[in-house]
């Protein structure tokens, strides 16, 4: 009698786990930006490589950062922005996300 328990065991274990399994739900964060001016310009051309995620990591930065920044994007990386675009997206995220005054 023994010999079967541990087999059932197993099942049942497992079939829990393929249950619990089916129910995870990972979260794809979706970040929001804030309302303004360029706002989907930057979700336009500055989500096709990778999330917003890496853009709020560097609020807080002087325009100058935030050029040096796009610049980056387009010489190194070559995002497929062009300059009047590039300065809008510098003007939102220097206004949205720029230099906190106290
Ligand atoms: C062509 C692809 C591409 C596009 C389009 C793009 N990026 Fe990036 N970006 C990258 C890659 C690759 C990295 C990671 C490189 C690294 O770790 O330095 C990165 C990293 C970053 C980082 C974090 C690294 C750092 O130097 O601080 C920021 C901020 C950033 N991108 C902002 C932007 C902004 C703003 C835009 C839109 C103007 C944009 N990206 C569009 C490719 C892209």
């Amino acid at each position: 009698m023994r010999i079967l328990t541990l087999p059932f065991l197993f099942i049942f274990t497992f079939s829990i786990a393929a249950e619990t399994g089916n129910k995870l739900n990972l979260p794809i964060y979706q970040y929001k930006l804030k309302d303004g001016r360029g706002r989907e310009l930057v979700e336009m051309y500055c989500q096709m490589c990778h999330s917003v995620g890496y853009i709020l990591n560097n609020s807080g930065a002087d325009k100058r950062t935030w050029e040096h920044i796009v610049n980056h994007m387009i010489n190194d990386f070559k995002a497929p922005i062009d300059k009047e675009t590039a300065e809008k997206i510098v003007d939102y995220l220097s206004k949205e996300y720029g230099k906190v005054e106290k």
